[in-house]
């Protein structure tokens, strides 16, 4: 059977006609399969993407001159700011949340290719004394601002979960989720959807073949986020519960603060309908992107765009002149996330990556590439800050809120290690603070190191569920002048103990 006569014709003239190279080899479950996956406006999307790669490739679009570090008085501060006016902004977050009016949203449709897994990241278990996973740490964090909230204002109240997942990651989270019954939150408040995927493009403008019948597919990037919002009648979803309020935020942060009241309270105390958490820079290289202004207007220029020389320039007092490092925790509110999708999403730049892609070639083997050969086109979640009326930033401590889970442990940065060192070394100030003592296996005291970084094993190991304290609250009735030994996992059965001893 010939492919239909206009579909040959119409591939033919956008310069796709290659994708029926090996039509005769192809099975009718194949052939169906092809047709159906060609996505609308292929020959415009190759075109595009050719374009964008040769500029790309050219040179990078040079924004160095027209950056600039955000104005301080956009930039709040968990570190400079006094107890008084944390406590304020957690009220109001928490009032909020108690009001059923905070969701959280994951981006969570990106491969994962850096760590080297074939599965979603959330369900990574970077090796913790409990082995919770990703997934786990975070759906117990929401169930204990959940509880937080509702017990401060007397009242049950939900933060409902979106899940952004693609094509790649739907399956097996779907499945994961099942797995462990939810992590005992009420399904109905986990809403999974799917983001777009793009065709993969040779420098020359061809759709690459990954199988005879298959056009190689990428997600859209978490930009993607605003067409899928749209697509699946999500904020529909969000108005029919209530919803004001979003914290988006990405997979892999292993100490992220879902819904976190601090951060929600003051971007809305601000009158902000957009927002960005973000940590001092590290050094000048460190792969995240940094929130300035570009011309004038809030932007994050990504660490593969900012030129090494703008990476580097220092304030006259010392530190980096762009050190607000974005660690893809965004604060929307509906409001804005509907006229994003509604009037602005089109807008959306689409930016470049140049990636080894696996492809069938003419005599129908399958090659995987030593050097890139294709080009993917991404959309990024932060694109939308230029539409914002209010927009704020808020800095965090690092070794409190930031230590993402990139690379495998072959790396020396962002690996499972330094992700579940961060979080040890985290609850152990906790548990020290809360008035925690150690002892070792023969009941000596292991001393103590208070001022311990995020990067160094604490000398004892303890993990705190996050299901007994969201951020380090209530662990004195626990710990308090205790002896523990290490490790030690403080879990919901533990405090039981600890109550009735
Ligand atoms: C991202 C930020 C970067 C920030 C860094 C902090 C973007 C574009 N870049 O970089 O500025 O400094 O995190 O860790 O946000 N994702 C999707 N769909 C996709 C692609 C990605 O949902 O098509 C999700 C991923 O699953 C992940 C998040 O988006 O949860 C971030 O993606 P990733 O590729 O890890 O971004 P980075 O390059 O690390």
């Amino acid at each position: 059977m010939d492919p239909p006569e206009e579909v040959r014709a119409q591939l033919e003239r956008c310069g796709q006609g290659h994708l029926l190279r090996f039509w005769a080899e192809l099975d009718t479950a194949q052939r169906g399969a092809l047709l159906a996956a060609l996505p609308p406006g292929l020959g415009e999307h190759c075109r595009q993407a050719a374009a964008a790669g040769a500029r790309q490739r050219g040179q990078h679009e040079r924004l160095d001159g027209r950056m600039e570090p955000l104005p301080p008085e956009l930039l709040g501060s968990a570190r400079r700011s006094g107890p008084a006016a944390l406590q304020r902004w957690e009220a109001e977050g928490l009032h909020q949340i108690s009001q059923n009016k905070v969701a959280v949203l994951l981006l969570a449709g990106g491969q994962g290719t850096r760590l080297g897994v074939s599965y979603p990241k959330g369900m990574y278990n970077v090796g913790l004394p409990s082995g919770k996973n990703l997934y786990q740490i975070q759906a117990e964090r929401i169930r204990k601002v959940e509880q937080l909230a509702g017990k401060r204002h007397h009242c049950k109240c939900v933060i409902p979960w979106y899940i952004m997942t693609s094509e790649f990651t739907l399956g097996p989270t779907e499945e994961f989720f099942v797995q462990h019954n939810y992590f005992n939150l009420d399904r109905c408040n986990v809403v999974m959807f799917e983001q777009r995927m793009l065709p993969a493009v040779t420098f020359d403008g061809k759709a690459i073949l990954e199988e005879k019948g298959k056009i190689s597919m990428a997600p859209d990037g978490n930009g993607g986020l605003y067409r899928a919002l749209m697509d699946n009648k999500i904020l529909d979803d969000m108005k029919q519960r209530g919803i004001q309020y979003v914290h988006v935020y990405c997979v892999d942060n292993i100490l992220v603060k879902m819904a976190d009241p601090v951060f929600i309270g003051f971007c809305i105390s601000k009158g902000a309908d957009c927002g960005a958490k973000v940590v001092e820079k590290a050094y000048p290289t460190e792969p995240v992107g940094v929130v300035c202004c570009v011309d004038g207007v809030y932007q994050v220029v990504e660490y593969s765009e900012i030129s090494p020389e703008t990476a580097q320039q220092q304030r006259p007092e010392g530190g980096l002149v762009f050190s607000a490092g974005n660690i893809c925790n965004h604060f929307f509110t509906v409001e804005f996330l509907e006229i994003v999708a509604q009037k602005w999403e089109s807008q959306l730049k689409h930016h470049v990556a140049i990636k080894k892609v696996p492809y069938i070639d003419k005599e129908g083997n399958l090659v995987k590439p030593l050097k890139p050969n294709g080009i993917k086109l991404e959309k990024f979640v932060f694109d939308v800050f230029q539409f914002s009326k209010n927009f704020v930033a808020f800095e965090v401590l690092r070794e409190e809120e930031f230590s993402p889970l990139k690379n495998a442990d072959t790396a020396d940065k962002n690996t499972p290690t330094t992700a579940r060192q961060a979080l040890l070394a985290q609850h152990y100030r906790w548990a020290l603070k809360a008035g925690a003592r150690f002892v070792d296996e023969n009941g000596c005291r292991i001393p103590e190191k208070p001022s311990l970084s995020g990067t160094e094993d604490p000398p004892a190991v303890c993990e705190i569920s996050p299901l007994v304290s969201y951020f380090g609250e209530g662990l004195e009735v626990y710990m308090k002048n205790k002896e523990f030994p290490s490790p030690f996992v403080l879990d919901e059965n533990k405090v039981e103990m600890l109550e009735n001893s």
